[in-house]
């Protein structure tokens, strides 16, 4: 059913609030009304908006035409419709230049009202269409973006022409920052599904109830807080493709509700009673090591079946190292572009050092170094930082590698000793939890995303690497 537009009427006169209520609640508008300018500027700056407000102008404190100049400041994409006694053309003028959509002079014809409404509907049309444009000019850019220099990546590169014009699910593996994004965007740039949305869900960012809320959508009422309904994600993908980003730390429920909507299509908003049909296409992505998490009850295995019909594993980016050279140069020319300084030449021994490191933070970690090499532009400082940052792999064990390299003596001492400790306490709290994150989180008595920031850190991950991990890491670098 489709949603009832809201519409804000904002008059110091009782009589003509009660007129333009009637008239357009006849018309199924929801329509609020309030008594001055400050109250729909009060309204608006706590985030209201109304699809529509028909504003007075000549209201006493603060008057139509300030009313409306403070409104389009929170937000110029309001549809504001003036109504006054007056027709004096500098009024007008002023109003249509401070962006409201139109002017009417009481008394109105209600032919009058609704062609200004249809005036409001259009733009935001325009403006809907405009936004999405623009969305596909940025998704074309990033589709250009894709570098392939290696071997692997070439073959990834043919690999998702190949797949995405197969109107499929795919699954991309791969380590933090190889690039799985870049990849799923990419399919999706080059399928039939190109010109509608492409939208991305990290799963790990919302609590259970929250993420089920944010990919099905809820009615009115279905829980405390739902004052509107409000469609998921997999409505606002419709027609095109959806990108579930670290879907196994999805609930083990709400991964059995996705399989239900990859079988049948259709699902029901929370509280809703009648269905929804979408047509979206699912890609999905994981750091993860498939398997262990399988193994663990992380990822349920139909679902994985279910969505891995095509699969991409993206390579980390020291399996790629011939890569490593073009994608410096490719980030020292976006940023030395985005913070608009001249683009700085890297030295030989700046470049080979790039190549040798093992990037364990993959691409994002080289990025986020070409970044401060461009901001700080001192080559031999960032040489220097590199041949510390290889040092410290070599050094120390990962759990370690927070302490600043050049800390000493009793204070570094106590810091090695508490996090060691507090790498043991998690790896345990994890082992009793089977891998539940939540789980481990409430036992530690910490937050959800406090856990999955320690686990990176101490680079604790149920599959790739355990307690015994690091050491093992050591032994295959030496
Ligand atoms: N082939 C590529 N060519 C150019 N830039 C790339 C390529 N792959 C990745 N990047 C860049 O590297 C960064 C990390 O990529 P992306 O976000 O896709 O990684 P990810 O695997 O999704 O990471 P995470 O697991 O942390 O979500 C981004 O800034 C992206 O633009
Ligand atoms: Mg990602």
């Amino acid at each position: 059913m489709a949603e009832k537009e809201r519409i804000l009427v904002v008059d110091d006169e009782p009589s003509i609030r009660k007129y333009l209520q009637t008239l357009l609640e006849v018309d199924g508008y929801t329509v609020e009304t309030v008594s001055s300018g400050k109250e729909a500027l009060e309204r608006v700056g706590a985030g209201d908006r109304p699809d529509f407000v028909i504003l007075d102008v000549l209201m006493p404190e603060l008057n139509g035409l300030e009313s409306l100049r403070q409104m389009m400041q929170i937000d110029h994409s309001l549809n504001i419709i003036m109504l006054s006694c007056s027709n004096e053309v500098g009024t007008v003028v002023e109003a249509i230049r401070l962006g409201a959509v139109d002017y009417l002079t009481k008394p109105f014809e209600k032919t009058e009202l609704d062609a200004a409404m249809l005036k409001c509907r259009q733009k935001k049309q325009l403006r809907a269409e405009n936004t999405a444009l623009k969305e596909y000019c940025d998704q074309l850019t990033e589709d250009l973006c894709f570098l392939a220099a290696s071997p692997q990546m070439v073959r990834i590169r043919q690999n998702i022409l190949q797949i995405a014009p197969v109107d499929v699910p795919v699954f991309i593996s791969g380590e933090s920052g190889v690039g799985k994004e870049v990849v799923a965007r990419m399919i999706h740039m080059r399928s039939m599904r190109r010109t509608q949305p492409f939208v991305k869900v990290n799963c790990a960012a919302l609590p259970g109830e929250l993420l089920e809320s944010e990919l099905f959508g809820y009615e009115q009422g279905a829980f405390t807080g739902a004052v509107r309904s409000k469609p998921g994600k997999f409505e606002l993908a419709n027609k095109g493709t959806i990108f579930l980003d670290e879907i196994a730390e999805m609930s083990p429920h709400l991964q059995a509700k996705l399989l239900h909507v990859l079988q049948d299509h259709q699902y029901s908003r929370l509280g809703a009673r009648s269905v929804v049909s979408v047509d979206v296409r699912v890609l999905a992505a994981t750091n993860m090591d498939v398997h262990q998490a399988m193994k663990n009850g992380q990822l349920r295995e139909d679902l994985y079946y279910r969505l891995n019909v095509l699969s991409i594993n993206v390579p980390p980016l020291r399996e790629r190292v011939a890569e490593i050279p073009l994608l410096f140069r490719h980030f020292l020319t976006k940023y030395s572009e985005k913070f608009q300084k001249p683009t700085p030449e890297p030295s030989n021994h700046l470049l080979e050092a790039a190549g040798r490191y093992p990037w364990p933070g993959n691409l994002r970690e080289l990025e986020n170094f070409v970044k401060r090499y461009v901001i700080l532009e001192d080559d031999e400082g960032s040489f220097r930082e590199l041949l510390e940052m290889a040092a410290a792999r070599q050094r120390t064990s990962p759990r370690e590698e927070p302490s600043p390299p050049r800390e000493q003596g009793l204070k570094a001492l106590v810091r090695g000793l508490k996090e060691e400790a507090e790498m043991e306490a998690i790896a345990d709290a994890l082992e009793k939890t089977h891998w539940c994150r939540k789980d481990a989180a409430r036992m530690l008595g910490i937050s959800y995303k406090a856990l999955l920031y320690k686990m990176r850190q101490f680079n604790l991950d149920s599959g790739r690497t355990t307690r015994s991990a690091p050491a093992a890491q050591l032994e295959r670098k030496s």
